[in-house]
C-alpha cells in the first residue's frame, strides 16, 4: 500500500522553535485525558489495533517507520506533526490517519489523532464517539484542551474530534488559535497527526498542514486527479510543508 515517491520525498523542514507565550487558553496542564467524558472505543476500521498481526497492520508499522526515517526523533517538548491529506474525498485520509496514529501509539510514546477535517469530520465514528465538544469548539473559545480523550484499550492514543461542524470552517483554521493550540499540543505530545479535509473542497488542507512538519499524501491508483495532486502538492509548497510520501491506498 506505502508507495514512496523518492522525486517527492525530501526532509521536512526544520520544526519551528518558537517559544510558547502562555496565555488563556493554557490552563491545563494536567488536563488531558481525565476529562468525564467517556474514553474513546475504537471500531473495526482501526485494522492496526484490531489485527495487529495482519498485513493491513505491517503496511502501516512500515509506513511508520518510513517517516521516522525521513523525520527523525521528536526533541523533547516538541513533538512532530504529520498532516494526512489527499486531493480527493473518499480516498482514505481518515482511514491512514487513525490507523497510523495507531500504530505510532504501538510503539510507545504520547501520540494524539486530531479530526481537522472541520467539514466532514468522521474520526469520532471511527472510535465510538459522539462529535461534541473538539477542536472546533476550542477554537472558538467554548472548550479547553480536556476535549482530548483517551482511547480504550491502547493508552498511549489520544483523540481530539472535531467538534460540533462549524458555520466557517475555514475561517476557524485560519484563526491564529490554531497555530497556537498545535504548539500547546506539540509540548504535550509525542507525535501528532492530523487528518484533513479533502484538498478539493477548499484550501483548509493546506492551512491545516501549514502547522504540521511534514504532509502525508493519500493517493488511490487510476482514481486520483494527477493535475489535482499537483495543484495540493503547490498549495503544501506554499504553505511551507513538504510532502515526505505517498500512500496508494487501493482497496
Ligand atoms: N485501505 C482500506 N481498506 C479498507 N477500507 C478502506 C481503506 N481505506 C479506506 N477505506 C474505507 O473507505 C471509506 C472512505 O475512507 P475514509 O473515510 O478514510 O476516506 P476520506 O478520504 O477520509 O473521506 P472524506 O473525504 O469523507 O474525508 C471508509 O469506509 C473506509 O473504511
Ligand atoms: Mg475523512
Amino acid at each position: 500500500m506505502l508507495k514512496s515517491t523518492p522525486r517527492e520525498l525530501q526532509l521536512a523542514r526544520p520544526a519551528s522553535r518558537d517559544t510558547f507565550e502562555p496565555t488563556a487558553i493554557d490552563k491545563l496542564d494536567g488536563a488531558l485525558a481525565v476529562a468525564d467524558e467517556p474514553a474513546a472505543e475504537p471500531g473495526p476500521e482501526l485494522r492496526a489495533l484490531f489485527n495487529p498481526f495482519s498485513a493491513g497492520a505491517e503496511q502501516f508499522r512500515v509506513l511508520r517507520s518510513r517517516l521516522s526515517l525521513h523525520m527523525g526523533a521528536p526533541a523533547a517538548g516538541h513533538g512532530q506533526v504529520v498532516a494526512v491529506v489527499g486531493a480527493e474525498r473518499g480516498v482514505g485520509r481518515s482511514f491512514v490517519a487513525a490507523n497510523l496514529a495507531v500504530s505510532m501509539a504501538q510503539r510507545g510514546g504520547r501520540v494524539l489523532l486530531v479530526d481537522a477535517d472541520l467539514r466532514h469530520p468522521r474520526l469520532h465514528r471511527l472510535f465510538g464517539l459522539r462529535a461534541a465538544d473538539g477542536l472546533a469548539s476550542m477554537l472558538d473559545g467554548r472548550a479547553d484542551y480536556r476535549s482530548v480523550r483517551a482511547v480504550a484499550s491502547l493508552p498511549a492514543l489520544h483523540l481530539l474530534t472535531a467538534g460540533a461542524p462549524p458555520a466557517h470552517p475555514l475561517e476557524l483554521v485560519e484563526r491564529p488559535e490554531f497555530a497556537l493550540v498545535m504548539r500547546q499540543l506539540r509540548l504535550r505530545f509525542s507525535h501528532i497527526v492530523l487528518d484533513t479535509t479533502a484538498a478539493c473542497d477548499g484550501p483548509d488542507a493546506a492551512i491545516v498542514a501549514g502547522n504540521a512538519d511534514a504532509a502525508l499524501l493519500v493517493v488511490q491508483r487510476h482514481r486520483s486527479s494527477m493535475s489535482a495532486l499537483h495543484r495540493l502538492q503547490q498549495a503544501l509548497h506554499l504553505a511551507g510543508t513538504a510532502v515526505v510520501g505517498a500512500v496508494d491506498n487501493a482497496h
